[in-house]
């Protein structure tokens, strides 16, 4: 793999500036926020005001801390535009996130916050070591989700030539990589596993394809899949995190010569870490809930947006801006079984270690009387296996999951293609449990 390292005067100067200046700016544009999602939301009016405090009790970083949660059930009770700070008309552009159920969450930015945007996402792409005049392949989906266009914006601002490819038509993805000398492509990390196949199908050596570096990320994956898919493709993979509440992709982003981490763009997003279960907040270096306040945001401010996304703050390496820990999972993608908490990442972790097997998979629950029983669907990785590698492999992961994770489950092994395929977010997780 190449050094693709970016030049230290191609950064901008904030992202390697003092911890003083950092928090002194945070302090200043945190007034700002806070002040203008008060005058100018009436959620934010009431909500502060039934918990006692006012902007003006903001005088150092810590102090917002006094300052209210914003959930995600706050956004749908103000569907769809309650939560925008500005007159409809000032509204440049509208996102929404589907969700699992009842109303999306709509987003909206004004001119200033797509330019904005386009700036952290510009600076994510740099991060991961793709530079002016390279080719970038985005087949993040356009539309709706803020994969596509975020990624768009992100990459032209840049200066890179955008092949906006969004999802979908695996065939035509690697041949429009190969016909165009992508040497970035951004997707989420399942959908480049599909694309892998393809290239496996279409008897093309991913080693040999032009990519130098992959920008996955609108799912959790793990260090153990980044290894799988850098020596695949002999590329660079780094991680980029985002949620539309808080902008879209670009909130924070790995650096390709560290790979330690996500750094946090703070000079536009301002990071807390809390206990889920009391608020409380945590010093860095504790796990826990990953909440946002957005600085600079003027369409929709967000004042302390719980992400659900589980993760640790860490010290700055590469850049002075902090780190987050690749996000384990959400909590609401936390499974229970018989006392253990396991998230999908860890499954994967051990799938990985298994020879024989594919990287794709997915966990089903179902009910056996009162007990939850947990079925990991997995794919061989040849067609050709006998029944007897087959039953070895199903074996060798029940026993992994056992002894790294502490819990038992059943392994279903399917011939390749098992599995279905997502063009986005994988589904990871299938409840068949009886409710009630
Ligand atoms: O997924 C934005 C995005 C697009 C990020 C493209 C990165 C690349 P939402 O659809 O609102 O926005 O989903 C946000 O996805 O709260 C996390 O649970 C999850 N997520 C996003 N990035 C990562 C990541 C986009 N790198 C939700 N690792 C977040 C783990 C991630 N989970």
């Amino acid at each position: 793999m190449q050094d693709l390292t970016p030049r230290k005067e191609d950064l901008d100067p904030i992202e390697i500036a003092s911890r003083d200046e950092i928090a002194a700016l945070q302090t200043t544009r945190l007034k700002w926020s806070l002040n203008h999602a008060y005058e100018n939301v009436p959620h934010y009016r009431k909500s502060f005001d039934a918990a006692g405090v006012h902007p003006d009790d903001l005088k150092q970083l810590s102090d917002l801390s006094k300052f209210p949660f914003t959930v995600k059930s706050d956004l749908r009770d103000n569907y769809p535009f309650g939560m925008f700070a500005v007159p409809r008309e000032k509204v440049a552009r509208i996102h929404a996130s589907s969700g699992t159920t009842g109303k999306p969450t709509v987003v909206g930015y004004t001119h200033n916050d797509i330019s904005t945007w386009a700036d952290v996402m510009a600076r994510s792409i740099r991060a991961s070591g793709t530079r002016p005049g390279d080719v970038v392949h985005v087949a993040y989906g356009y539309g709706l989700f803020t994969g596509g266009l975020g990624a768009h914006y992100g990459a032209e601002r840049l200066g890179a030539t955008v092949v906006p490819a969004s999802g979908g038509m695996t065939a035509r993805q690697v041949t429009l990589i190969e016909d165009f000398s992508a040497h970035t492509i951004m997707v989420t990390p399942s959908y480049m596993l599909s694309i892998l196949d393809e290239y496996r199908a279409q008897g093309i050596d991913p080693r040999k394809s032009p990519l130098q570096v992959g920008i996955f990320g609108a799912e959790p994956w793990t260090n153990a899949m980044r290894a799988e898919i850098e020596d695949a493709f002999d590329m660079h993979a780094v991680d980029i995190y985002g949620l539309s509440e808080v902008m879209g992709p670009g909130v924070a982003n790995e650096c390709v010569e560290t790979k330690d981490g996500l750094h946090i763009w703070e000079d536009h997003f301002y990071p807390e870490i809390i206990d889920p279960e009391t608020g409380d907040v945590l010093p860095d270096g504790e796990k826990g809930e990953l909440v946002f306040t957005s600085l600079t945001k003027e369409a929709f401010p967000i004042i302390r947006y719980r992400t659900r996304d589980l993760t640790r703050l860490l010290p700055g390496t590469a850049r002075t801006m902090r780190r987050m820990e690749k996000i384990t999972g959400r909590s609401d993608d936390m499974m229970i079984l018989r006392g253990v908490n396991v998230f999908p990442t860890q499954i994967e972790e051990q799938i990985l270690t298994v020879k024989s097997l594919a990287p794709h998979f997915q966990i089903e629950l179902t009910s056996e009387g009162r007990m939850d029983a947990m079925t990991v669907h997995v794919e061989m990785l040849s067609a050709d296996t006998g029944d007897a590698l087959r039953v070895a492999a199903c074996r060798q992961l029940c026993d992994r999951i056992k002894d790294v994770i502490g819990v038992t489950v059943r392994v279903n092994a399917t011939p390749p293609g098992g599995i279905a395929r997502s063009q986005g977010k994988a589904v990871r997780i299938v409840d068949h449990r009886q409710k009630g």
